[in-house]
């Protein structure tokens, strides 16, 4: 909160208001689903830490957020006269104003009706800045939260086989990951076999697994609130030839990239590692999305890893190393690992070996 308050200082920005959010969470300890009632946090450039809320979490903010002061209306009231008499205390009005990205529309609609003349810039300016740089702390949930994720696919690879549907892979592998003590998945597990691997985004589906399939298998645990995120792809039965060598090309680009990341250096430069080693074999075309995303309390968080991203990699960022070469209606293949920035090098959060796996 210090430092979001330097921050906020610095860029001559009279306050932060947040809504729930992992930027809520982060800063002030305290979050909750996004609802239609008002809830916001209000922090201020003179370290006024202010949370505007419905009754009903009085007791939970007041136990979870510290050094807050809480106003709370309830069911019956129209909380605009609490955003109007913060905003009069302490002087909100035509200022310019940090605002949570994700914050709904009817809660935003109370606070600019209210403070007017505002000049609005992004809560992701001040905390997304803060939220790079991993402290040990966090740097030891993400570590927990890889290793547990190398493990479930681990634990699950014996049992996968021609004639599983996809559905049946994510439904074990996202077992295995609650009984090695993780929360949940992280976000929507990725089981995509044979041409459906070549959709990036894709989710899993009553496919059956067939012989000679590339199965990409995207996924990661939640530890502690903290995410994992990682891809391997495995073939059932023997691999083409075709597959064997993209995969190569692949996961030698994805190392490229890896042995690329230092402090000081560009994140445009990781990119640029694997990209050319790809483009320079003939799969540019196919490689059709950026090299990796930062991730914590959030999947997709700064720093973002693209080719034109000027972002100076510093220690303890982490983020994902991700490339992929998708060849449509025939199969796609993905290697993703986690790095976190040290002080000269990178630090590698997954084991999980990178050698094609064929299920035999
Ligand atoms: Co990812």
């Amino acid at each position: 909160m210090e430092k979001a308050v330097g921050i906020l200082k610095q860029k001559n920005v009279k306050a932060l208001i947040l809504s729930p959010s992992a930027n809520m969470f982060y800063l002030t300890g305290f979050s909750t689903f996004p609802g239609e009632r008002l809830l916001v946090n209000i922090l201020t450039d003179t370290g006024e830490n202010i949370f505007i809320v419905p009754k009903l979490y009085e007791s939970e903010v007041r136990e979870k957020a510290e050094f807050t002061q809480i106003y709370s209306w309830n069911d019956t009231q129209d909380p605009a006269f609490l955003v109007k008499e913060i905003a009069e205390r302490y002087g909100l009005k035509g200022c310019s104003i940090a605002i949570e990205e994700t914050m709904w529309f009817t809660a935003f609609q109370k606070i600019y009706t209210t403070l007017q003349e505002v000049t609005y810039v992004h809560a992701g300016e001040i905390v997304g800045e803060l939220r790079q740089c991993k402290s040990n702390l966090e740097a030891d949930k993400m570590r927990k939260a890889s290793r547990t994720s190398d493990k479930a696919l681990e634990n699950i690879l014996p049992h996968i086989k021609a004639g599983m549907t996809e559905s049946e892979i994510r439904d074990m592998l996202e077992a295995e990951m609650k009984k090695l003590g993780a929360t949940g998945p992280a976000f929507q597990t990725i089981i995509g076999s044979g041409p459906n691997s070549a959709q990036c985004h894709y989710g899993t589906g009553d496919r059956v697994l067939q012989d000679g399939d590339a199965l990409v298998m995207d996924f990661g645990c939640l530890v502690d609130n903290y995410c994992a995120d990682m891809t391997r792809t495995i073939v059932i039965g023997e691999a083409s030839d075709k597959l064997k060598s993209v995969y190569g090309i692949l996961k030698r680009a994805q190392q490229y990239a890896i042995d690329k990341v230092k402090p000081g250096i560009k994140a445009s430069e990781v990119d640029f590692a694997a990209r050319k080693y790809i483009t320079d074999k003939g799969y540019g075309e196919y490689f059709i999305h950026r090299t990796g995303h930062g991730i914590g309390l959030e999947v997709h968080e700064l720093p973002y890893i693209t080719e034109t991203s000027e972002v100076i990699l510093k220690p303890g960022m982490v983020f994902s190393i991700e490339p992929g070469i998708y060849l449509d209606g025939e199969f796609g293949l993905r290697i993703e690992d986690l790095v976190m920035v040290t002080e000269d090098g990178a630090e590698v959060l997954n084991q999980f070996t990178k050698e094609l796996i064929e299920i035999k």
